[in-house]
């Protein structure tokens, strides 16, 4: 099949929920994806941050291979290897005692919900099921996660969600204190938010909220699907803020592209929930966590993470020397980037994906920037060029 028959069947069998970029991608090599045609695009998205090792990664392969011809799954009835040393891996690296496995972001986002309730009828009874979000925040498309997502275009065609969910403008501490009270049960947060435009929590925002939620025994959450794991150039973002939450939760890139979501959580939040009362099929499998302890055993080398910050720290410098009159401000944390502009972001994308540069947006005219974390400062380079010219 040619590009436009594939581009056709898709609107033929797909269901229309997602507007394509007009290539077929075909294969992937480190930072570089090729298409159907044989072009090749520079990756700056990761596949929405994920892809943290790029395409191909020769370890992530065998350990892909060696899982297939050895186990896949078998279920949460039985104990399997990977899946106990990947949860050891993930707590002894962080403020958790335990981990919950799950298959997606917006699951491990529900996972933290349930259980945050969870917490607050064992140990407040009922009533106490009030959730604070913020606006522009994303945790996701399931009918919890989409009750704490913000934007209205993703909610409101599905109501009604949950009752009981506030939203408090972003890194406003006070709106935030106004809402979080004796009936607030969990208060959800991105300590970078992605979706909404790459906006970093400042530290007195979250030590703010920290300290809310102790004063009102509500479980904090840090969604850090999108800036955990290495993203900012820390293992976990929330490090940069000296605060840690009560559950975190972790998807995208940590089996760098297969479907994984984790949960983590402390000892008393870990310990109001019961044997049953929350489960998966799929999470948790062997083959995902086994590629899991490869990305993790790389992406948390100190090494590794000093050259996220370095090479951020050189892509925005970059960017801010473009001097485009198009550029208003450039900003994130290590390799999540966004640029603000004054035309829309998607006009961008497009020039960019036509001279072989693969970017997205996060928001209506910010550019975000996250490419494998493995990119060198020579393919940065190259990226911001071809940004250069389409600006
Ligand atoms: C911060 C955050 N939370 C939750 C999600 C939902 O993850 P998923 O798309 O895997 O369900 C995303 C996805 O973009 C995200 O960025």
């Amino acid at each position: 099949m040619n590009t436009n028959q594939i581009i056709q069947e898709e609107s033929q069998y797909i269901m229309q929920t997602y507007r394509r970029a007009d290539i077929v991608l075909a294969r992937g090599e480190g930072v570089y994806l090729y298409d159907t045609e044989g072009r090749r695009y520079l990756d700056f998205m990761s596949g929405i941050a994920v892809t943290a090792l790029g395409h191909s990664d020769p370890q992530v392969a065998a350990t892909i291979a060696e899982a297939a011809t050895t186990l896949t799954h078998v279920s949460n009835l039985y104990y399997t290897i990977p899946q106990v040393e990947l949860a050891k891996r993930l707590v002894t690296h962080s403020f958790a005692d335990h981990v919950f496995f799950a298959n997606s972001g917006t699951e491990s986002v529900e996972g933290a919900l349930k259980f945050a309730r969870k917490r607050a009828l064992v140990q407040h009874g009922e009533g106490k099921s009030g959730i604070v979000a913020f606006k522009s925040g994303f945790h996701g498309r399931t009918m919890g996660a989409l009750s704490t997502t913000y934007k209205a275009i993703y909610r409101e065609p599905f109501g009604p969600l949950l009752d009981g969910v506030s939203f408090a403008p972003f890194n406003d501490l006070e709106a935030a204190r106004a809402l979080i009270g004796p009936d607030t049960g969990a208060v959800i947060v991105e300590p970078v938010q992605g979706e909404g435009g790459i906006n970093a929590a400042t530290p007195e925002f979250l030590r703010g909220l920290r300290e809310l939620c102790d004063e009102h025994g509500a479980t904090l959450i840090f969604d850090e699907i999108q800036c955990g794991l290495g993203r900012t150039g820390r293992l976990w973002a929330h490090e940069a803020f000296g605060v840690t939450p009560d559950i975190m939760t972790l998807a995208k890139p940590l089996a760098n592209g297969l479907p994984i979501g984790a949960i983590l959580l402390t000892e008393e939040v870990a310990s109001t929930v019961g044997y049953g009362e929350h489960g998966t099929t799929f999470g948790g499998g062997p083959l995902v966590c086994s590629v899991a302890n490869v990305v993790f055993d790389r992406v948390a080398q100190p090494e590794f993470l000093a050259a996220v910050t370095a090479n951020g720290e050189y892509l925005r410098q970059q960017l801010r020397e473009l001097d485009s009159p198009h550029v208003l401000e450039v900003r994130g944390a290590g390799l999540m980037v966004g640029v603000d502009l004054d035309i829309p972001a998607a006009q961008v994308m497009a020039a960019a994906r036509s001279a072989g540069l693969l970017v997205i947006n996060a928001g209506e005219t910010t550019l975000r920037i996250a490419p494998p974390l493995i990119i060198t400062k020579e393919q940065i380079d190259e990226g911001v060029a071809v940004l250069a010219n389409c600006l």
